[in-house]
Parts: C-alpha cells; structure tokens; sequence
C-alpha cells in the first residue's frame, strides 16, 4: 500500500491489543478502512472480530496501540465520544430499542444533532425505502432484515464517517442478505467507510474491496477482496470450495 493510500484512511488501527481484563484477546491487530469502501474482516467463530470492533468503538479499553479517525488520535475516547468523532458502531445484538416506533429510534440516533433531525430522517429514508413505510411500526414488529437496516440508519443520523457494522447478515435468509448488502454498498457509496465483521466470509468478501482475516486475535492475513476469494488457505479453512 503507498503511503498516500495510508494517510486517506478514515479509520486506521494500529497495532491494537484489547481483551476482557485477563489475558488479551487481540493482539496488535492493524486495519485501515477507506472513505467509500467496505472492509471485510473475516475469520471462525472466536477469533476476535467483535471484540475488535469493541476496541475501536471504546466500549472496551485498548491495552497498547491507536485508534485513529480521519487522522486524529481516538484510542480509548469513550463510546459517546467516538459518536462526535464522527464513529458509528452497530453492534450485533440490542442495537434498536423494540418498544419504540422506527422513527423514535432515528430521533435516538440523531440526539446530539442540533438541527436537520427530520431531514436526516428523510434522507435515510430515502437510503432504506424499507423503512419509510415502517415509520409509525414499532422496532420490535420488523423482520430480522428491516431491523437490521433501522440500526445501520440509526448509526448514520450523525453523519458518521465510518461506520462498523457486527455480523449485520447474522440470521437473515439469503433472499434478505442480499437486499442488506445491497443497502450496505449504497451507504458505502455516499462516502463512508464501512467496517463489516461477518462469519459468511464468502459473501462479505465478495462485497468488500479489501479483507482481513483475523485468527486467534491476530492478523492472519489481509489483501484486495476478490484476492482473498481464491486464497487457498482462506478457502479450505472460511470459504469451502464450491462443489
Ligand atoms: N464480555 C466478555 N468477557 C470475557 N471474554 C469475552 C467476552 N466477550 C468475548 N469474550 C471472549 O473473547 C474471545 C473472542 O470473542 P469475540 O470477539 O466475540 O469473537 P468473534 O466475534 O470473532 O466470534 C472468545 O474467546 C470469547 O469467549
Ligand atoms: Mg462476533
């Protein structure tokens, strides 16, 4: 990678170790994400990946390395504080609130925002037609595949530059998983850079433009996504050749 590429990154991770308190879990890891492009990190059940998006996010401190946004020195910023920095992170599980309408929950995304809610919320909208007609539904009465783009849009009511998405595919049936990386290339197309950690490896790296596979908390290996695709090691041990 040259150097230009390198600076341009809106998120870079450098050499980051992080755990739960006893030993770590990830250790150094290295990732940079580009404005308008998804990187895939890929990898079994166990390997780090979640608690590598915890680490950016600082839901979880970093023991050694950095976290940088948009160039700017981020590690260990608080979650709320990653917000205003312009970091989205969706996490797998209790990402929407079931018991309000789909647009309580955009309006809980866009707090902070001082003016624009509604536009905001027009825009998304216009981003996730799915949602539109869902406005006044409760969270909790959409399909798997609804909810998980009512959390990616809750994440981008700040206007968010990068944004971290955790197994978002996790559940849905392969009908819905495409409609959902469908939405995720076109936020990606508006310009922010999108981080997805997911266990289908073949489709998120089909999706992606570059993958990192994470093994036992470190970097195991990493290049352009279709690369990755016809890896023989990424094949016999993630993919599974297609028979
Ligand atoms: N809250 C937690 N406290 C302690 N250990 C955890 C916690 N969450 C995950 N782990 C451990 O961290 C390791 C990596 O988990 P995780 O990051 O969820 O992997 P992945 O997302 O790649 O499946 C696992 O061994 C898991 O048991
Ligand atoms: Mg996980």
């Amino acid at each position: 990678m040259t150097t230009s590429e390198t600076s341009n990154a809106v998120l870079r991770v450098e050499s980051v170790t992080a755990g739960y308190g006893g030993a770590p879990i990830i250790e150094n890891v290295t990732i940079d994400v580009y404005p308008g492009k998804i990187t895939a990190i890929v990898g079994p059940n166990g390997a780090g990946k979640s608690t590598l998006l915890k680490a950016i996010s600082g839901v979880i401190k970093t023991s050694s390395g950095r976290v940088l946004v948009a160039g700017k020195d981020c590690t260990n910023f608080a979650p709320e504080k990653m917000v205003r920095h312009k970091l989205a992170y969706v996490p797998q599980v209790a990402n929407t609130f079931p018991d309000l309408t789909v647009r309580e929950n955009l309006e809980m995304g866009g707090y902070t925002r001082k003016h624009g809610v509604s536009e905001r919320i027009d825009e998304l909208c216009a981003l996730f037609p799915d949602l539109q007609a869902s406005l006044r539904r409760r969270a909790g009465a959409l399909s798997g595949g609804q909810r998980s783009m009512l959390a990616m849009a809750r994440g981008l009511m700040l206007d968010p530059e990068v944004m971290l998405l955790d197994e978002p595919s996790a559940g849905l049936s392969p009908i819905f998983q495409t409609a959902l990386w469908e939405q995720i290339e076109k936020v990606a197309s508006t310009g922010v850079g999108v981080c997805v950690v997911e266990q289908n490896t073949r489709r998120s790296l089909r999706h992606a433009h570059w993958g990192y596979v994470l093994v036992l908390g470190k970097n195991r290996l990493d290049g352009p996504a279709t690369q990755l695709l016809h890896d023989d090691e990424v094949i016999d041990l993630y993919v599974g050749r297609m028979s």
